[in-house]
């Protein structure tokens, strides 16, 4: 599964990019207006930090607006995918833009149908959102699975991106389900690794190591 970092920040990104298992990044206009700057340019420099995907999302809600900033978007860069609401209008964009060979991920998806849609529109990525639906009391990760059972009976070029992650139990469903991307917060992708019996394990290693150094230290005298 590939992972991607939910934010714009770019201090964060680079500090998880560092780790090399930082695969993409998508941010959305709440994550950019968190940040200080010209979004076009900490998008761009978001691309320069991470060689792989990365969602800007565009604000337009009719067709032409959104087709126009998607071509504008795609233009920053080679990594830019653009990013399009699941609605009627963002159905039509991403049909004009996929077939330019601009890459789509359709976002703020919460239903099967919507996904179902979203690929045959030639959406690259699409984008289910499990926090939110949890938020209400809907298995987000129903909605992962009904979409992966769905996406398998057919050939779309199209990854299951599953997002809105809350916690590190919602990247390992994303894994058990074969998701193919999960995008998460740097708070969520730190968890990850994060283990106390890891730690207590290296330091009784690195104590007992001592010991070791210290006896042949007083043989050696
Ligand atoms: C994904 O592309 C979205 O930006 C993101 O996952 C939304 O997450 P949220 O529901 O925590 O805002």
């Amino acid at each position: 599964m590939k992972i991607f970092l939910d934010t714009a920040n770019l201090d964060e990104i680079r500090e998880a990019a560092a780790l090399g298992v930082v695969d993409g990044i998508t941010t959305n206009p709440s994550l950019l207006a968190k940040e200080t700057g010209d979004p076009e340019a900490i998008l761009v420099e978001i691309c320069e930090t991470v060689d792989g995907p990365i969602s800007g999302e565009v604000v337009a809600t009719e067709a032409d607006g959104m087709i126009k900033e998607g071509r504008h978007l795609a233009s920053l860069h080679e990594n830019v995918v653009v990013k399009i609401p699941c609605i009627t209008e963002g159905l039509k964009a991403t049909k004009i833009l996929s077939g330019e060979g601009k890459r789509v991920n359709m976002t703020l998806v919460f239903s099967p149908t919507q996904a179902l849609l979203a690929a045959k529109s030639g959406a690259r990525y699409v984008s289910p959102f499990l926090g939110r639906l949890d938020d209400i009391a809907a298995p987000g990760m129903d909605l992962v699975a009904d979409i992966i059972q769905i996406f398998d009976h057919y050939d779309f070029d199209c990854e299951v991106l599953a997002a809105s992650l809350r916690h590190p139990l919602h990247v390992v469903e994303a894994a058990r389900m074969g998701a193919d991307i999960a995008t998460m917060p740097k708070s969520v992708f730190d968890k990850l690794l994060k283990h106390p019996l890891t730690d207590i394990g290296l330091k009784r290693f690195l104590d007992d190591w001592e010991k070791v150094k210290a006896q042949l230290a007083a043989k050696a005298v």
